[in-house]
């Protein structure tokens, strides 16, 4: 088969499942991934002769996007803040929405450690994954301490991994944060994107990610879909430094149930922002008294 012949397959084989634009994304990510190629090749070299056993490895790749397996999962990595993490079943697949949240934390945290009251930072991140959050601050916040908590056992080996390929040093903990009564040290900043879609949500979700990515890592009941921001602010309010900020991704429908909660725990300056597709996303709030 020819490089021209592979894509015009690719497309036939996914075009009933997938819309074009993200065929041509898929493709792309394909051809680098088991060929070494780029998009462009298509056009300069197209009759490319592909080894049988390529074709055999795309073909099974094929199969899996078929039943909806995302590709990261498949290829087994992606990218986050511009740096690679790999993922797998254990791992929520880190979203753009995040990186958001990563920025606004690297600001805030710039702006504290420019006072030279505070330094070195020291920062925890509850319910790390694929350690993506922790990593990223840690590349960009260097003489911080980061601490990342995750409950599962395979995501923080998973995460120290991913420590290890970008090269930092984050301390990892296994803990489940909901049966936590008080934390290892004091922070200035804890940031976490827990667990808050709700079960009757599900049915706004896709295929992909209902049936591939962790369901812990997603899920909340429909009762108490705040479980872990209540559990985190209480935490926070004896674990936070003076001064000490807080971040949440959070529910874009619980907003206004997200400043309630952060107020009625004596939380200041309590911010909601919108992401880039204008949806409440994340709120931070700072702690201005020991509680
Ligand atoms: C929405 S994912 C976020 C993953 C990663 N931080 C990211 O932004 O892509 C929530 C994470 O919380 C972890 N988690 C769920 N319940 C937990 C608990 N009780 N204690 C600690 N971590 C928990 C899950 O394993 C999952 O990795």
């Amino acid at each position: 088969m020819t490089l021209i012949q592979l894509k015009e397959h690719i497309y036939s084989e996914l075009s009933i499942l997938y819309p074009s634009t993200e065929i041509q994304s898929l493709l792309t990510i394909i051809l680098k991934e088991y060929l070494g190629l780029q998009r462009i090749d298509i056009v300069t070299r197209p009759k490319l002769v592909i080894p049988s056993e390529k074709i055999r490895t795309i073909t099974d790749v094929i199969h899996r996007l078929k039943t909806h397996e995302p590709i990261q999962y498949i290829i087994g990595n992606t990218e986050f803040f511009g740096y690679p993490f790999d993922v797998n079943q254990h791992v929520l697949i880190p979203r753009p929405e995040t990186e958001e949240l990563v920025d606004w934390v690297i600001r805030s945290a710039r702006e504290i450690e420019g006072k030279g009251i505070t330094n070195p930072l020291s920062i925890l991140d509850i319910g790390t994954g694929s350690g993506c959050i922790s990593i990223s601050l840690k590349k960009n916040l260097v003489s911080a301490n980061v601490s990342a908590i995750d409950i599962s056992k395979k995501a923080i080996d998973t995460a120290q991994e991913n420590a290890k390929r970008n090269k930092v040093a984050v301390e990892f903990i296994t803990q489940d944060i909901l049966a936590t009564t008080s934390l290892p040290k004091t922070y200035d900043i804890i940031i976490s994107n827990p667990p808050y879609v709700r079960e009757l949500e599900k049915e706004l979700m896709h295929e992909n990610v209902l049936n591939f990515e962790p369901q812990k890592a997603l899920f909340v009941e429909d009762k108490d879909p705040l479980v872990f921001y209540r559990k985190i602010a209480q935490l926070s309010k004896l674990h936070l430094n003076h001064n000490g900020l807080l971040f949440f991704e959070i529910n874009e429908f619980l907003g206004n149930e997200m400043i309630q909660l952060l107020d009625s725990y004596g939380f200041s300056n309590i911010q909601l922002k919108k992401d880039m597709f204008n949806k409440n996303r994340m709120i931070s709030a700072k702690k201005l008294y020991h509680g």
